[in-house]
């Protein structure tokens, strides 16, 4: 496993497991620990996602030590103020069954950030959570934030793919020594990702496959991934990217796919604004 330092010194895994859409309890808890089983040592979870007592349950029967699994997990719209998070944040790791997270992200630039983020200052100062930090955040947003308060975010989790690149984003955020993880990185199959000639023709040339193509396309630009899938071979799959690299030439007729907008919605499309945050009211 590969790992990156966080801009306050705490290591996480590049490579990572999520757990979107992945609703039933018993089929989480056997997807994390067959996960935690193939060797991913970071999970990916939120609030939202309805999943966190059993990916609490996973890592506690896995028997690997707690200090050996980085868990992330998300705060929702609905909570997005100060007394907010604090009750967010609290419910997180009741229901995960955990005594502290490994990084705790905002997961939409919606709401009271700021009342927010001092709760998250907070928690971190306290030492309840090792890192703090932000998901879909454009550099804007993150300027923002930062203009007006302590802590740098340590992490910004956004979309990112063959299709929705995000090459001028990651510029600002290594330039504010904030990590980019990336969701989505296979783009949930839009586009046809999986038959993608490019990536098929690449993979072919490595005995690899488009799933491991388009991984190994992100760590070697340095961004953490956390791919998901419920199934083992396919975890086995995603896991087995750190035997081959990509060349320059390879690298660069990936890049030539990029459309530079997102395969599913943007942050800053008022209908996108609108919707996430209806989707808070009815919580
Ligand atoms: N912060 C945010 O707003 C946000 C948004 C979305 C996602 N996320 C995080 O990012 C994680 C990953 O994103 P995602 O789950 O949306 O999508 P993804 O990882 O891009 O794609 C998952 C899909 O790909 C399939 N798949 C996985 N490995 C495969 C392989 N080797 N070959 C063929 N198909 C494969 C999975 O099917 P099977 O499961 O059937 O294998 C599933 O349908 C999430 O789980 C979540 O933790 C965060």
């Amino acid at each position: 496993m590969e790992y990156v330092t966080l801009n306050n010194g705490a290591r996480m895994p590049q490579l990572g497991f999520g757990v979107y859409q992945i609703p039933d309890a018993a089929e989480c808890q056997a997807a994390v620990e067959n996960a935690l089983d193939v060797g991913y040592r970071l999970i990916d979870t939120a609030a939202s996602y309805g999943n966190e007592e059993a990916v609490g349950a996973a890592v506690r029967a896995s028997g690997i030590p707690r200090d050996e699994v980085f868990v992330t997990s998300k705060l929702w719209v609905s909570d997005m103020s100060y007394e907010g998070a604090k009750r967010g944040f609290d419910a997180t790791l009741k229901r995960l069954g955990l005594d502290y997270l490994d990084l705790f992200l905002f997961h939409q630039p919606f709401g009271d950030i700021f009342g927010a983020w001092r709760a998250m200052e907070e928690l971190y100062e306290q030492g309840v959570v090792r890192a703090i930090g932000v998901a879909n955040f454009y550099p804007d947003h993150l300027a923002n934030l930062m203009a007006f308060t302590n802590v740098t975010p340590a992490v910004d989790q956004i979309e990112c793919n063959v299709f929705f690149q995000r090459h001028e984003d990651q510029t600002y955020l290594e330039s504010r020594d904030v990590t980019m993880e990336s969701w989505a990185p296979f783009a949930e199959g839009h586009n046809d990702l999986f038959h993608n000639p490019v990536l098929t023709a690449i993979g072919g040339a490595h005995g690899k496959s488009v799933a491991q193509v388009a991984l190994r396309w992100q760590l070697q630009r340095g961004i953490v991934c956390i791919p998901k899938s419920v199934r083992r071979e396919r975890m086995e799959q995603n896991f087995d990217v750190f035997d081959f690299v990509l060349s320059d030439d390879e690298m660069a007729r990936i890049a030539a796919l990029d459309e530079h907008e997102s395969t599913f919605f943007s942050h800053h499309d008022p209908k996108t604004v609108e919707m996430i945050c209806g989707l808070a009211r009815n919580v």
